[in-house]
């Protein structure tokens, strides 16, 4: 005899309820309830489809087409009585349609199961955030390349090791980030072009023996073609971990440019002013702006790889094709999606309200020796002298300059002399920070008339 308390959907060989616990471990309606919107889609995709094919009744389909609509609306409205003991999104919605719509809501699972349609919602619902974080990306390289145009020929310190390396342009630093940002674009792209196939109809795991349309479903979803094996079908999440991977190599991305906002607005730098609407305040140093939005951006890294990394954990072990186990796929990618599309906002909104501050930047451009290297090549190209003789030579000036306390334009042309007899008043003009950047002019080299061309080929891509 079935007991009366054991579950509704597959209490039929049950003699006895679940205990708490197990209820408990077992729910996930407590989360997957996000996915309602694509639960029903895909449900009333698969309705219309049985119809279509002999499978159901044209009035029963129009029935659980109707009724899905009216537990849309109650999910949206607020108005909808989750219940942990009906487990997920997928039997609660279920047996809210049954109260709805009474029999005909015992067809809709024909030809189904809840393996298919887990893997159909998650993947709709990933889908959607793929196409949000085009969005995020897109207007986030458009503020890039709008400071790159702003500043294309503001010179600073480009630096390697953190140390003073040699003279660059705001413009070439911020297009820097825009290759990086269209690189997570293509990813994006490409991941989601991967990932368009339908798993609705695999079933619980090899198929359907119902005569059903697969691509008709597909189709309706807007997949581009019906996933080609059923056990691959209902066990893939690699478009879970594709989505965790390429929001974990983006939020490395974020977090080494909010790292360079962090270090650029310090008192010691003051090569930004982050706005007001970005900042924060300290409630005992009345002094204090804080760099809040970048430092959390920063720290969002740590959270996405998590979820990457747990559930490549949670998969790798797995048998194919279902087990319960993906059930924990849902609340990484949750979690590490609001982050990142959080993290994109954030830090488009700190590069559109920056500024870049001109003359703090030009005069940390000249300091710390930052020509050294236009001195060698000068000596290279107009004495012919090895690059070798020519870097040991300019190391002596630096350390001579650097005794006195002074920048490397401050020595004499006697100075010069005294380490290098060859060397003539020519050498001043490629000193100047200004002269150094112009003439980086090898494609995608940091002269402005370079970052210029970048800007521009940018701007084209997004149109
Ligand atoms: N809540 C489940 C999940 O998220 C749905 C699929 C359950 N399938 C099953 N055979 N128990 O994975």
């Amino acid at each position: 005899m079935t007991d009366k308390t054991s579950n509704q959907m597959w209490g039929g060989r049950f003699a006895a309820g679940p205990d708490a616990i197990m209820e408990a471990i077992n729910a996930s309606i407590g989360f997957d309830q996000r996915m309602a919107a694509q639960d029903i889609a895909g449900s009333r995709a698969h309705a219309a489809m049985l119809a279509a094919t002999g499978v159901i009744t044209d009035s029963d389909a129009d029935a659980i087409r109707e009724g899905l609509l009216t537990v849309l609306s109650e999910i949206e409205s607020g108005n909808f009585q989750f219940s942990t003991a009906l487990e997920d999104i997928h039997m609660n919605v279920e047996a809210r349609l049954k109260e709805i719509i009474g029999e005909p809501a015992g067809r809709l699972h024909t030809g189904r199961s809840r393996n298919d349609q887990v893997a159909t919602d998650f993947k709709l619902w990933v889908r959607d955030q793929f196409d949000a974080a085009e969005k995020g990306l897109l207007a986030l390289i458009g503020a890039l390349v709008d400071q790159a145009e702003a500043g294309a020929d503001w010179v600073m310190p480009g630096f390697t090791h953190l140390q003073t390396a040699q003279p660059v342009t705001w413009g070439h630093h911020m297009m820097a980030y825009v290759e990086m940002f269209g690189r997570d674009l293509s990813r994006v792209r490409d991941a989601r072009k991967r990932m368009n196939e339908s798993p609705l109809g695999s079933a619980a795991l090899a198929g359907t023996s119902f005569p059903i349309n697969r691509e008709m479903t597909a189709e309706a979803l807007g997949f581009d073609r019906p996933t080609a094996n059923s056990l691959d079908a209902v066990s893939d999440r690699d478009f879970a971990l594709e989505f965790l991977s390429t929001a974990s190599i983006c939020a490395m991305h974020l977090s080494r440019f909010a790292e360079e906002l962090v270090i650029w607005s310090s008192a010691q730098f003051r090569f930004v002013t982050l706005s007001d609407r970005f900042s924060t305040g300290s409630s005992i140093m009345p002094q204090k702006k804080n760099p809040d939005a970048a430092e959390l951006i920063r720290a969002k890294v740590g959270r996405i790889f998590g979820a990457n990394t747990a559930l490549m954990m949670v998969m790798k072990g797995l048998p194919l094709a279902y087990s319960k186990d993906m059930q924990e796929d849902k609340e990484q990618v949750f979690d590490a999606a609001d982050n990142w599309m959080l993290a994109l906002a954030a830090m488009e909104g700190m590069v559109k309200d920056m500024t870049g501050n001109r003359d703090s930047l030009a005069a940390a451009a000249g300091s710390g020796f930052s020509t050294a290297t236009d001195l060698a090549d000068w000596m290279v190209r107009v004495l012919k002298v090895p690059f070798r003789d020519a870097h040991h030579v300019t190391g002596a000036l630096v350390a001579m300059a650097e005794g006195r306390g002074v920048d490397l334009p401050d020595l004499t042309l006697e100075d010069m002399k005294s380490v290098h007899e060859g060397i003539t008043e020519d050498i001043f003009s490629v000193l100047g920070v200004e002269n150094s950047v112009n003439s980086r002019m090898s494609y995608g080299g940091t002269a402005p008339a370079q970052v210029r061309a970048q800007v521009a080929r940018w701007k084209e891509i997004l149109g």
